[in-house]
């Protein structure tokens, strides 16, 4: 059974209105990182805010851990872990206090809460500022505090809404690897992006979503094969005039679907870029041609975006 059934989720905010989340349905598996990707305003927060059974559906049903959203609220929210897009921590708390409130605001107390307290701190980097107050910490620290609450209770599904929106890289690349392990441990994670390097990296599947309606939901595989993308080799050569002998050159090769030169670069899209790459370097060998950089880009959900909505999805 899936861990998360979604069953055609609709959000009108205003009777009549525009339909926020429209008719979505999609499942998470347990193990499972699933991201919501689309751009601002196409209903992720919508979505996740009636998963996590804080705002009514118009109409339809999602189940989580077995519970069902509309009318087991209760059981809903005891079951998972939210990390909500705007920060919920009071700035004149210390790191350590806004953890043993929102412990207790679960019913917890004594030395088992104190215990997991510590942990979160330590799992987030915060020990050592545990006992200063949240507003003097940065965008960063404030956000992993977030989610530290959020993992409070330790439980098997945790949603996390943009959790690395406005925040400087290491921040955030502490973030993307702490989900990635927490994954690895046995959590099963809803996560929402607009970045789709986020959701490229993190995910095991994705749904993407665009003014209200889930547009498409695969692997990256599944996606990318949707828009016939395969793997793209970009090799700048130090003699830019070879670019053009290169690129005919190699166009025979197997596993070469296109290759043309470009500004000094020579483009080459291929099924895999690993089985390439070598026969590539052997002809740029043989025609005495020398390479100075090689970038190698994985099919990539922006083109996918594009192809679905005929729009970009970067802001
Ligand atoms: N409380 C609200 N009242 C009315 N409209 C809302 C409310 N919250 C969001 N919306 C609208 O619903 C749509 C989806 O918003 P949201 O779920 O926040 O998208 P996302 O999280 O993907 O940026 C947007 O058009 C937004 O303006
Ligand atoms: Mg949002």
């Amino acid at each position: 059974m899936p861990l998360v059934e979604v069953t055609n989720l609709t959000k009108q905010y205003t009777p009549g209105g525009v339909k926020a989340v429209d008719n979505v349905s999609f499942e998470v598996q347990a193990g499972e990182i699933f991201s919501l990707l689309g751009p601002n305003g196409a209903g992720k927060t919508t979505t996740l805010a009636m998963l996590s059974s804080l705002l009514k559906p118009t109409s339809g049903e999602a189940v989580v851990n077995g519970y069902a959203v509309t009318r087991q609220p209760m059981e809903v929210r005891r079951s998972i872990g939210v990390v909500p897009q705007e920060l919920a921590v009071y700035e004149d708390l210390s790191a350590r206090e806004n953890l043993r409130f929102w412990g207790e605001m679960q019913g917890r107390h004594g030395p088992d809460l104190q215990r997991e307290i510590e942990e979160k701190l330590a799992l987030m980097e915060l020990t050592d500022r545990a006992t200063d107050r949240v507003k003097t910490f940065s965008g960063g620290m404030k956000r992993r505090l977030n989610l530290a609450i959020g993992l409070l209770g330790n439980p098997p599904l945790v949603m996390l809404d943009e959790p690395t929106v406005a925040i400087d890289p290491q921040s955030r690349r502490y973030i993307l690897d702490w989900v990635k392990k927490m994954n690895r441990e046995g959590v099963s994670v809803l996560y929402t992006t607009h970045y789709m390097e986020e959701a490229q990296e993190l995910s095991h599947r994705i749904g993407i979503i665009d003014h209200g309606k889930l547009i498409a939901v695969g692997t990256l595989a599944e996606l990318t094969e949707l828009v016939g993308q395969k793997e793209t080799l970009t090799l700048r050569l130090y003699q830019e005039a070879g670019g053009e002998r290169l690129a005919q050159a190699v166009t025979d090769l197997a596993g070469i679907h296109q290759a043309s030169a470009r500004n000094g670069d020579v483009v080459i899209n291929v099924d895999s870029a690993e089985e390439a790459l070598p026969r590539v370097l052997a002809r740029a060998a043989d025609l005495d041609l020398s390479i100075r950089t090689i970038e190698i880009q994985e099919p990539n959900l922006e083109a996918v975006f594009l192809h679905l909505t005929g729009r970009a999805l970067r802001d």
